[in-house]
């Protein structure tokens, strides 16, 4: 007896702070272009699964400041899932470029594609289903099919994982730490439909600007804004130094690689570039030559050289050497940091051809055209952009 009193004690703590959270939701949901709030739903409008799904693939990574605009000028030229899988690759590649994380965009159309063949343009509705869609995971399938779709999913992205590790107190690092607060969101989010998606959505919210990750400053980690949040009644953690949590296992360093990458002009501003093949970093996009930036323990700056064994080596065996950048380049990947030395070779003269796998692009193209950030940073470096 005693211990069923105990049981119903916890899952009360659940239950009230989800309904305070989804009250919370109903009055301070911020306004997004992809989301209905619930005070919509009420006069009868639902979501558009398509905008659930584009915002959720344009969100992973990329801050919802960033994303807005982003979102409109995709529904505006494509206002279909339809229209945005019979448009062109490279069209939407443009229209991505500067999100980063080009992957995502490869797959956001090759999903499109998968939804008007497989499913005649209707958007699947479970999680299961969702999953087999590329470039959807577990977190992206589940927002999908609660926010979309009204089912009760479970959903865990990197801001739920703070509120909820705060929430139970749970001092257990990070990653180990997921499964506890997966169990903390399994047990907070309601049932009914519709509220999954807002409970979700609603601990999104409070992630971005209540219960906000720390800061280093003069004075310590910033804390969080307990005082105006709706989960504090019951939050373990909120006179306990709530910024400290989740832990998080200090970082392995990220190693160094070396790079040599070229830029090659032609007298009417055309530049050389080619493309990364579609698997692997930043696979499927244009990129300019460059080495291979081999993943090898204490490499040095000549070790990052293209050598003659590589096809860009070609292009310099035909064309000459150029001038090396005082500046070398710098850009961090999730598992490494590259430092390149940038060549530029400027062809006075006829425009010649290139090498297999190499091609010229013009100047003005190039802003238009997807190029990943750490070669923009070269272009730049170069004055080219
Ligand atoms: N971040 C990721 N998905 C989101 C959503 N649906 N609303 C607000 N922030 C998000």
């Amino acid at each position: 007896m005693k211990e069923q009193t105990k049981n119903s004690a916890f899952e009360e703590r659940y239950q009230s702070s989800a309904e305070v959270v989804l009250a919370w939701y109903g009055s301070s949901a911020r306004d997004l272009p992809w989301r209905i709030r619930p005070h919509d739903r009420a006069k009868g409008r639902r979501p558009d699964p398509y905008h659930v799904w584009l915002s959720e693939i344009m969100l992973q990574q990329t801050t919802v400041a960033t994303v807005k605009s982003y979102f409109e000028k995709f529904t505006s030229i494509w206002p279909t899932v339809s229209d945005l899988a019979s448009a062109d690759r490279d069209d939407v590649m443009s229209a991505w470029a500067g999100l980063g994380y080009y992957a995502r965009a490869r797959n956001l159309h090759k999903a499109a594609q998968v939804v008007a063949q497989d499913h005649g343009g209707i958007f699947p509705q479970t999680e299961d289903a969702l999953l087999t869609l590329p470039g959807v995971g577990a977190y992206t399938a589940a927002a999908i099919a609660s926010i979309a779709f009204g089912h009760r999913a479970v959903v865990m992205d990197g801001n739920i994982e703070r509120v909820t590790a705060r929430f139970d107190k749970i001092e257990t690092p990070l990653p180990k730490a997921k499964s506890e607060c997966y169990n903390v969101m399994d047990k907070l989010t309601p049932h009914g439909d519709f509220l999954a998606g807002d409970f979700a959505q609603a601990l999104m919210d409070i992630g971005a600007t209540i219960c906000t990750p720390p800061r280093k400053t003069a004075s310590g980690l910033t804390a969080p804004s307990c005082l105006i949040c709706p989960l504090s009644q019951h939050c373990a953690a909120k006179d306990a130094q709530p910024e400290r949590l989740p832990v998080k296992l200090a970082k392995k360093p990220r190693p160094d690689r070396h790079g040599h990458v070229l830029i090659i002009k032609d007298a009417l501003g055309n530049i050389v570039l080619t493309r990364r093949p579609d698997q692997g970093l930043l696979g499927g996009l244009d990129i300019l030559p460059t080495n291979d930036w081999p993943d090898g323990g204490g490499q040095t700056p000549e070790d990052g050289m293209i050598t003659e064994r590589h096809p860009a080596h070609a292009l310099i065996s035909s064309l000459g050497r150029g001038q090396i950048l005082n500046e070398e380049v710098s850009h961090i990947f999730t598992h490494f940091r590259i430092l390149m030395k940038v060549e530029t070779i400027t062809i006075e003269g006829k425009t010649p051809s290139l090498a297999d796998g190499f091609f010229w692009v013009a100047q003005d193209e190039l802003a238009q055209r997807a190029l990943p950030t750490v070669m923009v940073k070269c272009l730049k470096a170069a004055r080219l952009l």
